[in-house]
């Protein structure tokens, strides 16, 4: 006889299926024979009983209840725990996907003011895949390095240019993806530390207005708060979103890191009476944003309606766009000397970049990840002389001053972030942003789940967060020994492995 223990799943299913009709008669007839007390197990092994057989002689969607009966919901019940489980029990410090707990740690610490310091040593990778920072033999202290100052739309000598002051950007996210609290904690957060906060593509930016924060408004493919009936552009009503004291510049959106080539979506979940509203859009049905708008058919009349757009706002105006080629940047770029009229920025979103709601294989499989395409848009505009005509964003799962600094060294004049103020205000990464469950607040507009969101508090987390980055920052170009973003290149950086940063390889 063997002294192994073990379950047999299929003998203990046919044992329970067996027993729960079995235990409901034996209930039944004490309660009738013995005492009435008894039948307060009867009704409970009978709706057992009850439901066992629909498991197993009714319903036609799952076989394994068909064959495992009541049995068979302990798969549903662990899986639909898993992530929980492995979440907080099971996976490794550095396990997760998209960001690992310690990425997440850091944030947290910085959002709650707490020196985010590591002990014992990295648990990155030391081997050649991972690109480092050079540090100089002579570092210079931080009464040497320059304020932040960053004036978007200088170039083309406007009059209401922008000065960016803080190089941490509240990437574009729309109310709708965002519930109320969310967004005027980032707004009022943000207000505090005289940074900027991108509007997403929500339409009329309500809540945002409401904190006193400088705004980026981002007009979608749908055009939200700025669209005529047919989809196309409302000059007038951009006019007087531009003329608004709190909105400082304005975004096109071409494309987004996680869905590049397909339009933003908004599930029906989340159309509330006033999103509704503030989008011009019907309630009860998903809004699928069209893929490209319908003013951008090729590189000649893209370039021509980012131009229309800056006549109009009279402000800076700047797109974002996931690279999928670099030569069609490139195309691009040579279309703008063409017309000799440039964006006053370029927000290169990486296709490692969050949403509120993808198709998988987009958020997956589509677009350049952040650091090839920076690197080549960065090389283009070089090349091209055109990058002192413009200024360059990097978005893509940039939450960290690590990853960060990369960044400025690949060329980005100042850093967008969404899901890292996500993380600031208390996002877990339940992964649950589509489906207006959101259990911390965040990405819902239940009320009984924005009820967790003190806005007060989470504000000053997300200025928490920024001084912190601030101040990382400032360290880092200490140890370069530069004295600004500006003063930073490629040259600033060990790439062990440089072909992952030379997109142009692939078409060989
Ligand atoms: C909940 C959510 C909503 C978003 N909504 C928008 C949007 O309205 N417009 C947009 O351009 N990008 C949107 N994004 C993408 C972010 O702005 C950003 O480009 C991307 O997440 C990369 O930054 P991250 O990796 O720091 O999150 C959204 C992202 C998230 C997570």
């Amino acid at each position: 006889m063997s002294t192994k223990l073990s379950i047999n799943l299929h003998k203990l299913a046919r044992f329970t299926n067996t027993a729960i009709p079995v235990l409901a008669l034996l209930f039944f007839v004490g309660g009738w024979q013995i005492s009435f007390y008894f039948h307060f197990l009867t009704v409970p092994f009978l709706g057992l009983t009850f439901l066992n057989t629909y498991y197993l002689l009714g319903q036609r969607n799952h076989s394994l209840l068909r064959n495992f009966g009541i049995l068979g919901q302990g798969r549903y019940l662990l899986e639909s725990l898993g992530p929980e489980l492995r979440q907080y029990l099971y996976s490794g410090d550095t396990e997760e996907r998209p960001f690992n707990r310690t990425e997440r740690r850091e944030v947290y610490r910085k959002a709650n003011n707490i020196d985010s310091a590591a002990s014992f040593g990295s648990q990155n990778d030391f081997d050649a895949t991972e690109i480092k920072l050079r540090h100089s033999l002579f570092p210079i202290s931080k009464e040497h390095v320059l304020p932040y100052q960053m004036a978007f739309g200088e170039e083309r000598g406007i009059q209401n240019a922008y000065t960016l002051t803080v190089p941490f950007i509240i990437s574009g996210m729309s109310y709708g993806a965002l519930g109320q609290r969310a967004i005027r904690s980032l707004a009022r957060g943000i207000a505090q530390t005289g940074g900027l906060m991108n509007t997403g593509e929500g339409g009329y930016p309500k809540y945002h207005l409401m904190e006193k924060c400088d705004l980026a408004f981002q007009i979608g493919t749908a055009k939200f708060g700025v669209r005529n009936e047919d989809g196309t552009l409302n000059e007038p009503l951009l006019a007087d979103l531009a003329a608004k004291e709190q909105v400082k510049m304005i975004e096109l959106k071409l494309s987004q890191g996680a869905k590049p080539g397909k339009g933003g979506m908004l599930p029906k979940e989340k159309i509330t009476a006033e999103i509704a509203e503030l989008r011009g859009v019907p309630m009860g049905r998903d809004v699928v944003s069209p893929t490209h708008h319908s003013e951008c058919e090729d590189y000649p009349s893209a370039v021509a309606f980012i131009r229309r757009i800056q006549d109009v706002s009279q402000l800076p105006v700047g797109i974002k766009l996931c690279i999928g080629d670099p030569r069609q940047f490139a195309e691009l770029v040579s279309e703008m000397k063409r017309q000799d009229s440039f964006p006053d920025w370029i927000t290169i979103d990486g296709a490692e970049g969050g949403t509120g709601a993808a198709p998988k294989a987009f958020i997956d499989r589509v677009g350049m990840p952040l650091f090839p395409a920076l690197k080549s848009a960065q090389d283009i505009l070089l090349a091209s002389g055109a990058r002192q005509r413009l200024k360059l964003v990097a978005s893509g799962k940039l939450i960290n001053p690590g990853s960060q600094i990369i960044a400025f060294c690949l060329g980005a004049d100042a850093i967008a972030t969404a899901r890292g103020f996500m993380l600031s205000i208390g996002c877990i990464q339940a992964m649950q942003c589509g489906s207006n469950t959101c259990p911390v607040g965040i990405t819902t507009h239940h009320p009984r789940l924005e009820r967790g969101i003190i806005i007060e508090d989470k504000a000053l987390r997300v200025a928490n967060y920024v001084h912190s980055l601030e101040h990382d920052l400032e360290e880092l170009l200490c140890s370069t020994g530069a004295r600004s973003v500006k003063d930073l290149s490629f040259d600033n950086l060990y790439v062990p492995n440089e072909s992952t940063l030379y997109p142009f390889a692939n078409h060989n």
